[in-house]
């Protein structure tokens, strides 16, 4: 074990600082003469690591710091070796996984006991099987035990979701479930309140319509997003086949899955974007050992070994100009390149991002991913591996705060970070260039009617908060049952009705209107249509507060402030709210960000993201009681009306003019002062 100090990383500034020892090597069977030849090469790779990993203590001690103790996969190995593993700081979801024989116990045994929740150890083991144990804190009583339920998150890769399974998840929601679907950020369904029991009946009906809930949640690559729109154009087409590429490149291959719910079979029914892969090159990809440690001495996980990785880990694919899937918020964003013939030419990867963060403790933050270089396509899952080997080998798992890959490469610094990735890389990492030029991002919602350049259309249906209940969710069975087209599910927690005959289209629009649901997406206020809440209370464990409950309260409240400040009703920017700094609706991105901080709706307000979600914002008060909300805002508002550049965004305002002119305004303001101009 090791220790690193932390400094507080100033916003958009990042600073390397010391990390750990040097990776542990893998070894495939080879012939001799390879085996030294590839020998040779590890040790050159390890002597390289060791380099750019080398102690930077210097540096450190002449910064302020909070001071973060580091364990890493290799300190764990030398622990066993040398019986000392009780000795090593370790956070408490390691043990359980090394001692799970790839993910199987204790969580076997007590699935099948008569409890109605399940132990700690297994709450982080069940999270690979998609699964996590929460309970309706509304219906808390004291004295007696709580009300243990399921929540189940499927893997679906570029949010595609067959017709079929959607029919499947309806039906499981109504006799399993609340009722209630709910669509996620990272492009999926999640299924709350099933009873332990009936769990293996609700995952096998899963597995038997097609889908997928292994690797859905853990310390594993999550379910890999892409644009959701089904735009057949090759550069499209070809995101949505690298996200399915790194889906299975990624999957977690111990067998537990159908050894605790399927009673051994390997599923019958391949989950169906695996029909669009050939497997055997995937199995190749996966296996294949370019002698630079990427690849493990073990038979069973060859690229995340009995430890898995420190801390999730997440991919989104896209397009150069289509930032639908908040590329700076992505362990690895991949952004893909065609040549004129429709071929994949190569992609720029962004890495580091993430936007889990813990309040008051300043080593955790929120990171938007740095620019990591450009790789012709026939290096490109070489160097996906790298960079998850580099984060399983030297991410933090003495602190569990501090072991997404984002620290790890805000300690080394980007420079290093590359360092560290090539130093896996075939070649040495020759592959690797400058990253490419791109076209601004934009941000889309797909939302209403377009075209899908095969004579067919999607429609982009609005769901507020993601949730789908009461009548859109008959709406959706209805029409799922009368025309089965396939959906897709996109990062803004919306849905797209895909493959759209134009002669079905206005057939559509009148099943849903028999429903009562709005097919206009002109008539939504463009900030609800814009914004995002996490499920939050009453189920989500770490919830401080509220968040999807009274989001849409929120928005109207921000409306009328809005309208009262005498800006126009068109006016909009991105809003997002989570009931705790965990940010899994990216509210670190928004222009205006709620985080609860504290019960009934007391929350951390952020502001400065951009309307592209390129830049990250920042915290301007740190906890706003539910009463204050206009005070608050209201002088930032109309400090932005008043000082405001010809069609500048609410966040890029916020951004130029930073949080001290912001809180001397408002000072101002509330005391009758006149306003200083705007430096
Ligand atoms: C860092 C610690 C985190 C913890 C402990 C955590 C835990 C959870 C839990 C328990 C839920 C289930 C809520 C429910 O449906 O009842 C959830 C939902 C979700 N989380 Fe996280 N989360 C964390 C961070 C993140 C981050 C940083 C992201 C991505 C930006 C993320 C993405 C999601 C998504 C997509 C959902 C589904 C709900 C939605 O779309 O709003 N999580 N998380
Ligand atoms: S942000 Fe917090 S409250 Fe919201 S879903 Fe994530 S973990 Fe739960």
């Amino acid at each position: 074990m090791m220790f690193v100090t932390y400094a507080k990383p100033l916003v958009g500034a990042r600073r390397g600082l010391a990390p750990t020892g040097s990776a542990a090597p893998g070894v495939y069977p080879l012939t001799e003469v390879l085996l030294r030849d590839r020998l040779r090469r590890q040790r050159q790779c390890r002597t390289a690591r060791r380099n750019i990993i080398a102690n930077l203590s210097s540096e450190q001690s002449r910064k302020k710091h909070t001071v973060v103790p580091i364990t890493t996969r290799k300190h764990i190995e030398e622990a066993i070796r040398d019986g000392t593993l009780d000795q090593l700081k370790l956070n408490p979801y390691e043990l359980p996984k090394l001692n799970s024989d790839y993910l199987r116990h204790p969580l076997m045994e007590e699935l099948g006991n008569d409890q109605i929740f399940i132990s700690d150890d297994c709450i982080g083991l069940i999270k690979f099987h998609g699964g996590y144990l929460q309970d309706n804190r509304d219906q808390r009583v004291r004295g007696e035990l709580k009300k243990y339920q399921f929540m189940l998150r499927l893997k679906m890769p570029a949010g595609e979701c067959p017709p079929s399974l959607y029919t499947t998840l309806d039906d499981i929601s109504e006799t399993y479930g609340n009722k209630t679907l709910r669509l996620t950020t990272r492009s999926s369904f999640q299924i709350h309140g099933i009873h332990k029991s009936n769990l293996k009946t609700v995952v096998q009906s899963i597995v038997r319509a097609g889908g997928g809930l292994y690797g859905a949640s853990g310390d594993c690559s999550r379910n890999v997003i892409a644009p959701p729109a089904p735009f057949v154009d090759a550069a499209y087409a070809q995101a949505r086949h690298v996200a399915r590429m790194v889906a299975e490149l990624f999957a977690i291959q111990s067998h537990a899955f159908a050894d605790l719910w399927l009673d051994g079979e390997l599923a019958a029914s391949i989950e169906y974007w695996k029909k669009e892969l050939d497997m055997d090159e995937v199995r190749r990809l996966m296996t294949e050992d370019n002698g630079r440690g990427q690849v493990l001495q073990d038979s069973v996980e060859p690229l995340y070994g009995k430890l898995y990785l420190p801390r999730k880990f997440k991919v989104g694919v896209t397009v150069p100009g289509d930032n639908s899937i908040d590329i700076y918020t992505h362990d690895i964003g991949i952004v893909v390149f065609c040549d004129a013939q429709g071929q994949l030419e190569g992609a720029n990867i962004l890495v580091g991002g993430g936007m889990g963060r813990t309040h008051n403790k300043e080593e955790t933050f929120a990171r938007a991913a740095d620019p990591l270089g450009y790789v012709p396509a026939a290096a490109l899952y070489d160097t996906l591996k790298a960079i998850l080997a580099a984060q399983r080998d030297h991410g933090n798992r003495a602190v569990r705060t501090n072991a997404r890959m984002k620290y790890l490469v805000h300690r080394l610094g980007i420079d290093r970070f590359r360092e560290l990735v090539k130093s896996y890389m075939v070649g040495g990492g020759s592959a690797l260039e400058s990253i490419r030029s791109m076209p601004p991002w934009t941000f889309q919602d797909y939302l209403g009617w377009r075209e899908q350049g095969d004579g067919r259309w999607f429609f982009g249906l609005y769901v507020q908060n993601g949730r789908i209940k009461d009548e859109l969710k008959k709406a959706l069975r209805a029409l799922t049952d009368r025309f089965n087209f396939p959906l897709v599910c996109t990062p803004q927690q919306n849905l797209l009705i895909t493959q759209v005959p134009a002669t079905a289209r206005p057939d559509v629009e009148t099943l849903l209107a028999s429903f009562g649901v709005e097919t206009a997406a002109s008539a939504l206020d463009p900030l609800m249509r814009d914004a995002m809440a996490c499920p939050a209370l009453p189920l989500c464990p770490p919830a401080i507060t509220e968040a999807e409950r009274v989001m849409p309260r929120y928005v109207q409240r921000v409306r009328e402030l809005l309208s009262k400040v005498g800006i126009s009703p068109h006016a909009s920017f991105v809003m997002r709210m989570t009931g705790c700094p965990n940010g899994c609706t990216r509210p670190y991105m928004a222009e205006l960000g709620f985080v609860g901080s504290g019960p009934n709706c007391t929350y951390q307000v952020w502001l400065g993201g951009s309307p592209m979600q390129t830049r990250l914002a920042w915290p301007y008060i740190d906890r706003v009681t539910d009463d204050q909300v206009e005070r608050v805002l209201e002088p930032v508002f109309v400090f932005w009306k008043s000082a405001r550049e010809p069609d500048e965004s609410f966040g890029d305002f916020c951004d130029r003019v930073g949080k001290a002119q912001l809180e001397a305004y408002a000072q101002r303001y509330w005391d009758g002062v006149p306003a200083a101009p705007v430096s």
